[in-house]
């Protein structure tokens, strides 16, 4: 066994580290989780019965990991079915662009990724409630297409016609009451500027990136998800829809984080330009920063000048309106 992986097995804990480019993505967006899973096993009919998840790419599980802790958390029972080929998907543009696809791919390829996705399930005691699908979703819908779930999570290739099949397939897959949601919704295609659609290729990037413009999205993920589901909810890059919810719950969504135990601490916006404060989130506590504040990190959140602390988004919410 290569060595990064057998000291990972040693270690007896969950590993999201630079190793195989293991700590996907922004650990922001899993702090929406637990809130997506308390409004979709709200709005089931039978309570006692397994909050279904779907959830299409999965690595080395660092999201399905949020999930089932998020899950857990709310003394729910989660049934996660984690649908992912863990083989190479990245050409050969890509991994020459960029170094985290080569890293990815060259673990999809040697079997490290699918072995640390299990390590880690293993790890947070997950085992009895995940089924790994070692397939594309386009094969596994075979076994799961009569399935109907209450979370569809979307995070597999975000090559625009992947995209656009994972949704589209995925939609008679949640139930009426159910969430589709997914990751890396940074930009909605209607906002993209002109400038940008008219890249050459703008949809063969995983990750578009333009300095200049200040602008870093997945044009695969922005157009595919404007196209099936048109304007959705979303925050720091996670996005979500239920047919049954207006806007307003979805924002209601969003003023309430929690972040899973094995996710790094970070200060998260929650809302922005609230009269004159930030509403921010960090280390379990709301606090609501004057605008004028500057930077506020983790080392100094508790001590600016003219800060408001909460326990929740409401009650800081009262302190400055
Ligand atoms: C961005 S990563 C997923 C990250 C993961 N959700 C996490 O939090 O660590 C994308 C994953 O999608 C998988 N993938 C690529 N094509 C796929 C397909 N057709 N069906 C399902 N998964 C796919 C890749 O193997 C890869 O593991």
């Amino acid at each position: 066994m290569p060595e990064p992986l057998f000291s990972i097995r040693q270690s007896g804990q969950v590993y999201f580290g630079p190793e195989f480019a293991s700590g996907q993505g922004d650990e922001r967006r899993h702090y929406w989780f637990q809130s997506v899973c308390r409004v979709a096993a709200s709005a089931k009919k039978d309570l006692e019965s397994p909050l279904t998840i779907l959830e299409i790419g999965s690595y080395t599980g660092f999201s399905a990991c949020s999930w089932y802790a998020s899950a857990r958390s709310l003394r729910l029972s989660p049934q996660i079915v984690c649908v992912d080929p863990w083989r190479p998907y990245f050409n050969s543009r890509q991994t020459a662009a960029q170094g985290p696809y080569r890293q990815m791919n060259a673990a999809l390829g040697s079997g490290e990724a699918y072995e640390l996705f299990n390590h880690n399930i293993r790890c947070i005691g997950a085992e009895g409630s995940v089924l790994p699908v070692r397939k594309p979703f386009s094969e596994a819908l075979e076994t799961i297409g009569a399935s109907k779930f209450d979370i569809i999570f979307i995070d597999g290739s975000h090559m625009y016609s992947d995209v656009l099949f994972d949704i589209q397939q995925s939609l008679p897959l949640v139930k009426s009451s159910g969430i589709i949601c997914g990751d890396d919704l940074e930009l909605s295609w209607d906002k993209v500027p002109l400038s940008v659609l008219s890249t050459p290729d703008l949809l063969d990037f995983d990750t578009y990136i333009d300095a200049k413009a200040g602008i870093a999205f997945h044009p695969g993920v922005s157009k595919a998800v404007w196209e099936t589901l048109g304007p959705v909810c979303s925050h720091t890059g996670f996005w979500l829809k239920s047919s049954k919810w207006s806007d307003c719950a979805c924002s209601d969504v969003f003023t309430i984080p929690w972040r899973p135990p094995h996710v790094a601490k970070v200060v998260l916006l929650v809302r922005e330009a609230v009269g004159d404060y930030n509403i921010l989130f960090f280390d379990d506590s709301y606090v609501a920063v004057p605008m004028s504040a500057g930077r506020v990190t983790p080392e100094n959140i508790f001590n600016v000048k003219g800060a408001k602390l909460g326990s929740s988004f409401q009650a800081v919410l009262s302190k400055i309106t």
